[in-house]
Parts: C-alpha cells; structure tokens; sequence
C-alpha cells in the first residue's frame, strides 16, 4: 500500500478503526466534519464516536460525489473537517475538496474502502489527504483489515501508538470463527442452503439489520453521544457486521489477508473489466471521470425492488444500498441536514449496487426480467457518452 499510495501507511484491524484514529487525532471533540449521506450507516457512528457533529453535503446525482459547488459558502468556515467516500470506487473531486480545505485551514480525510485503485487528478484516491483509510474487506475480499495512511511521514509514530491505545486483544475463538467462516460459507453455497442459513441466523438474534439501515435506537445513541469519544460507549453502533473491528489480528488473520492482497492487481484487472461491459448497458450513467475498476457500479432502473427480487432468485444478493440518506435516516438530533438533499435522495432511491466481477450474470437477469432503464434525475438530461 506505501507502493501504491506512495506515503507512510499503518495497518488496523478494520477501515472504520483506521477512520475513529485519524478523526481522534486531527479533530477536537465538537468539531464538524462534511460528509456524504449516501455512505455506510458505520461510518456516520464513527464520526459521533469521536465526538464530532456530522455535516451531511449535497450530492451530484450520478455518481453520489460532494457537490463541491452546491456547499454553501459561509459553510466552510464552520467545518473543521472533510472525509470524502468516493462511493463505490467512482472518486469524489478530491483536488478541489483539497484547495478548499486548504483554504479553510482544515484536514481532509479520504475513505477510499471502495476505491483501491481508483485515480483522481493524476493521484491514487488516498494520496490527496491529510489521512487517508482503506478496506481489506471490500475489492481484497479478506473479510477484515484495513490501512491507515498519512501525509505527513513524521506522523506514523504518533497515529501507530493511537492505535495500540485502543486496540483490544486479540481473542482466539475470534481468530478461529475467522479462519472457519469461508469454509462454512462455500458449504452453505454448495448445499444450496443460503436462505435457510439466513432464516436460522435471523432467529438466533445474529444479524444486526433487518432493513438496509440499522435500527437507530435514538435515545440510546444520544446517550453514546453524549459519552463521545468513547469507542467501548459507542461499540453497539460502530461494530455493526463486524465485531472484530478493532482487535489485534492474529498470525492466522494476517495471513489470509497478505495472501488475498497478493492477488489485488488481478481482482482489479477483472472489476475493471466488468465495470466497462456494465457501463456499457442502457441502464449505466454517463461517468463524468474516467473509467475506474469499481467495487460496485451502480446502475440506474425504474424499480429497483423488482430488480433486486430477480436478482435473488438467482442467488445473486445485492448489497452496500445506502438508502435513505443519512440526514433522512438520523435526523437533526444527530447531524447537520444537508442544504439540498435531492440528488442524494435520486441516488439512494434509484441506484442498483453491481458487483463488476459478475457483470454478465447481473445484465442478463436485467434482460430477461425486462428491467427498465430509471428516467433522468430532475434536470439532467440522459445523455450518453
Ligand atoms: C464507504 C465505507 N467506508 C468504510 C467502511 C468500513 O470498512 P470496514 O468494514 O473495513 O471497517 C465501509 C463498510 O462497508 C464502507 O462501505
């Protein structure tokens, strides 16, 4: 990752680990930071758990990017931070979020857990922040780890002792439930037992989400807000699909994930590929940017539900939906609403999370189920390129 970023990286057990880090150490409790509503719900509690108010951007409705122009001006001496998403792979305009943050004196933190190896202004996502984090569990598939990366070399001693502060220890049933967890699930595949698996783990209380965000619980969040920082106040929300979050990783952990991050200049080859043959469809957007090897792309039908329901019945789950955005989901008691939520809310509703690497499957269930192409969003016109 120092290869690819060409700056000091630290390994953590998990992005959101990585992010609560960078937050704590560039951020004074209280501060504000813009982020994007259209993002993981885990992302917004890391941003409460480390004591900052969330400031939720207007969107461009095509690729879910900040809208650089549509923030308000007198906005920006309020912040005292901007985290981009680069939602998907599809990069935010993070040079000119860069000029802006410089201008206000302010750091920027780039999330590029869906953008290793997406390039914006000549530059790797993630070589353009004060500190930037990455996903293992995403385009490397290692269901854990992440990166932390800065700037500033001479950081990496004091963002590495933030790190063993809050780490917790590793534990052996968490390393072992680690090591077993592909090979249960290449037996569930193979049994064909998917919905069955999902109907049991349902009952015993394991899954966490019922819908596509998880439930709120506002008063209890107001009192972890009102604990912030604190991660151990803020565990229920930020641990949300992965409890592991922010234990040291063992021997066995470590090794699976070097041996899948071994291999991500292949996976990046394929998604690649999968990206241009699904931009390619009636129901891909014009990309502003060039072409990226996305970690979903999204595509835009009339009824996405439909489309969804098809997809199941072929076994394919479609995942990483963001919707509602986060300012309808959290409402003013836990951020700034954004000063325009239409292009937000058009994306959230309309787009279809495609997993490039099984581009063709995906398109030909589009096909034979007749999904429609969703109309342009308010006064963009479907122009294709
Ligand atoms: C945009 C984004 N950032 C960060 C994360 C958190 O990554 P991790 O699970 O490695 O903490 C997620 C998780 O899905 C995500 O979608």
């Amino acid at each position: 990752m120092r290869g690819r970023l060409g700056r000091e990286c630290v390994y953590v057990p998990s992005c959101r680990f990585g992010l609560f880090v960078a937050l704590r150490h560039w951020c004074p409790p209280g501060g504000r930071v813009l982020m994007s509503p259209v993002n993981d719900d885990v992302i917004f509690f890391v941003v409460l758990a480390a004591g900052l108010r969330p400031v939720q951007a207007p969107l461009n409705p095509l690729d879910a990017s900040i809208d650089v122009d549509a923030v308000p001006d007198d906005l920006w001496g309020s912040l005292s931070a901007v985290l981009t998403t680069n939602l998907y792979g599809n990069p935010d305009d993070t040079p000119r979020l860069r000029a802006k943050c410089d201008a206000s004196g302010i750091p920027l933190f780039e999330d590029g857990a869906h953008a290793i190896g997406s390039e914006v202004g000549g530059r790797p996502v993630g070589a353009w922040g004060d500190a930037s984090v990455f996903s293992l569990s995403k385009h490397v598939g290692a269901q854990a780890g992440g990166f932390l990366s800065c700037a500033d070399p001479g950081l990496r001693g004091a963002l590495e002792e933030t790190c063993e502060d809050l780490l917790l220890p590793g534990r052996l049933t968490a390393e072992l439930a680690y090591a077993v967890r592909p090979y249960a699930e290449a037996a569930v595949r193979g049994l064909r037992l998917r919905r069955a698996a999902w109907a049991t783990m349902r009952l015993l209380g394991l899954t966490e989400r019922e819908g596509i965000r998880m439930p709120l619980r506002p008063e209890a969040l107001a009192g972890a807000v009102g604990a912030a920082p604190d991660l151990a106040a803020s565990d229920p929300w930020v641990r949300v699909d992965m409890h592991d979050y922010r234990l040291r990783s063992g021997r066995l952990r470590l090794g699976r994930i070097g041996r899948r991050l071994d291999r991500l200049d292949e996976v990046l080859a394929a998604c690649r590929a999968g990206t241009e043959h699904l931009l390619s469809t009636p129901w891909a957007r014009p990309v502003r940017r060039d072409p990226q090897p996305l970690f979903r792309v999204p595509l835009f039908v009339a009824d996405r539900d439909a489309a969804i329901a098809a997809l199941a019945r072929r076994g394919i789950v479609v995942g990483y939906l963001y919707d509602p955005p986060l300012d309808d989901y959290a409402g003013v008691g836990f951020t700034d609403l954004s000063p325009d939520p239409t292009g937000a809310r058009w994306f959230a509703r309309h787009a279809l999370p495609v997993d490039p690497l099984r581009a063709r499957q995906v398109v030909d269930v589009l096909e034979e189920s007749g999904a429609r192409p969703a109309g342009a969003p308010g006064g963009l016109e479907p122009t294709r390129g």
